[in-house]
C-alpha cells in the first residue's frame, strides 16, 4: 500500500483513487478511437486495464487517479513517480511522469487543464517530488495547451522522434516543471488579487536597485510575508485608500536596515499625524499586527 495523495477537489472535480465500479467507464472512453488518436498505447485490453487500475492501490510508484463530476467519471490522471536520469547513486523515486485521458463527451470544458494542475499538484506537495515532466505528440494540439496552461515549461523538441500509425515520424514535445517552480506559480496565484500583489513588483524593485540583493531572495521575502500578512487577517478592517497605503508603507519597511522598527514607527507616526489616513488608529493597528504575524 502505498499513501495515496488523493481525494483532492479542484474546481468543480474530485479527484480520487479508482474503484471496480468505476472500470467499465474507464474501459469505454479509453479506447474510443477518435480520442486514442494520440495516444501511443492507442488500444488497451479491457482485461488490462482492469488489472492495471485495480493495482495502483498497491503499487510503490503508481498514483493514477480518477476524475469524478458530481458522481461519473469524466477522466483519468497519470502520475507515475520514476528515479531522475543521471550517474548511478542519484537519490531514488525524486521524479514524476504525468498524463491525463478525458472522456471525449466531456473535451473543451477545462477538465485536461484542471487535471494537469491536480496532478502537478498531488506530485509536488503531496508526494514532495523534485521534477515532473509530460511528454506529447507535437501535433496533439489540445495536449500541448493542457500543459502550457497548467504551467509547465517546454523544454525539448524532438523531430520525427515518435511513431504514429497514421501520420509514419512525427515531432515529440516535452514539458517539465521544477518543485519551486510550481511553488512560486502556486505563491503569485495565491496572492494575486489580494491587496499583496503589488509585493512582488516591490521585491523586483528592490532588487533592481540594490546590486547586493538578489532577485529570488527579495522575491522569496515578500512572498513569504505576504502569504503570512494575507493568512494572518493582518490587514483586515481597513477600506481601500488605507489598505493601500498600509501595503506601499510595507514594501519600503521590509528591506528596512531593522524592518521591525521601520513599522514600529510608521505605525506611531500613523497616531501622531493622520494626513490623509482616513482611519488612522486602524492604520497603526494593522502596522503593528504586521509587524507581530511577520515576527519582526
Ligand atoms: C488532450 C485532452 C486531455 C484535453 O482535454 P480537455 O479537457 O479537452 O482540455 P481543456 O478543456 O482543458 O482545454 C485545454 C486547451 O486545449 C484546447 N483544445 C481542446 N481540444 C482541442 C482540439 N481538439 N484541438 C485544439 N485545441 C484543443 C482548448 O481550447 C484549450 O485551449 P485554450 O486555452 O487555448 O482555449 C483531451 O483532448 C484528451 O484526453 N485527449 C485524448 C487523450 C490524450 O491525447 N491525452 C494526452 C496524451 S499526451
Amino acid at each position: 500500500m502505498h499513501a495515496s495523495p488523493w481525494p483532492v477537489h479542484r474546481d468543480g472535480l474530485l479527484f480520487r483513487d479508482a474503484v471496480e465500479k468505476d472500470i467499465p467507464a474507464l474501459q469505454d472512453f479509453r479506447n474510443d478511437p477518435v480520442a486514442n488518436h494520440f495516444m501511443v498505447h492507442n488500444q488497451v485490453d479491457p482485461d488490462d486495464l482492469r488489472r492495471d487500475w485495480l493495482a495502483v492501490a498497491s503499487s510503490p510508484t503508481d498514483y493514477s487517479c480518477v476524475v469524478d463530476r458530481d458522481g461519473e467519471v469524466v477522466a483519468m490522471g497519470f502520475l507515475e513517480v520514476v528515479d531522475g536520469p543521471g550517474q548511478p547513486g542519484s537519490p531514488p523515486g525524486t521524479d514524476g511522469l504525468i498524463g491525463y485521458f478525458v472522456d471525449p463527451r466531456f473535451a473543451g470544458q477545462g477538465i485536461g487543464t484542471t487535471t494537469a494542475r491536480a496532478l502537478l499538484g498531488a506530485a509536488f506537495e503531496d508526494l514532495g517530488l523534485r521534477r515532473v515532466t509530460a511528454a506529447a505528440y507535437a501535433d496533439n494540439n489540445a495536449s500541448v495547451r493542457v500543459l502550457e496552461r497548467a504551467g509547465m515549461r517546454r523544454e525539448r523538441h524532438s523531430v520525427q522522434a515518435l511513431w504514429h500509425r497514421d501520420l509514419g515520424w512525427v515531432d515529440e514535445v516535452e514539458y517539465a516543471l521544477l518543485r519551486e517552480e510550481w511553488v512560486d506559480m502556486a505563491t503569485a496565484a495565491h496572492v494575486a488579487g489580494t491587496p499583496f500583489a503589488e509585493f512582488r513588483a516591490a521585491a523586483d524593485a528592490v532588487a533592481r536597485q540594490r546590486p547586493e540583493v538578489d532577485l529570488d531572495t527579495a522575491r522569496e521575502v515578500f512572498d513569504e510575508a505576504a502569504r503570512r500578512l494575507h493568512d494572518g487577517l493582518a490587514l483586515e478592517g481597513l477600506d481601500d485608500h488605507d489598505l493601500a497605503a498600509v501595503v506601499a508603507g510595507l514594501c519600503v519597511d521590509l528591506v528596512a536596515e531593522d524592518p521591525g522598527a521601520a513599522v514600529r514607527a510608521r505605525a506611531e507616526a500613523a497616531r501622531r499625524d493622520a494626513g490623509d489616513l482616513h482611519d488612522p488608529d486602524a492604520v497603526a493597528a494593522a502596522f503593528l499586527v504586521s509587524a507581530s504575524v511577520l515576527q519582526l
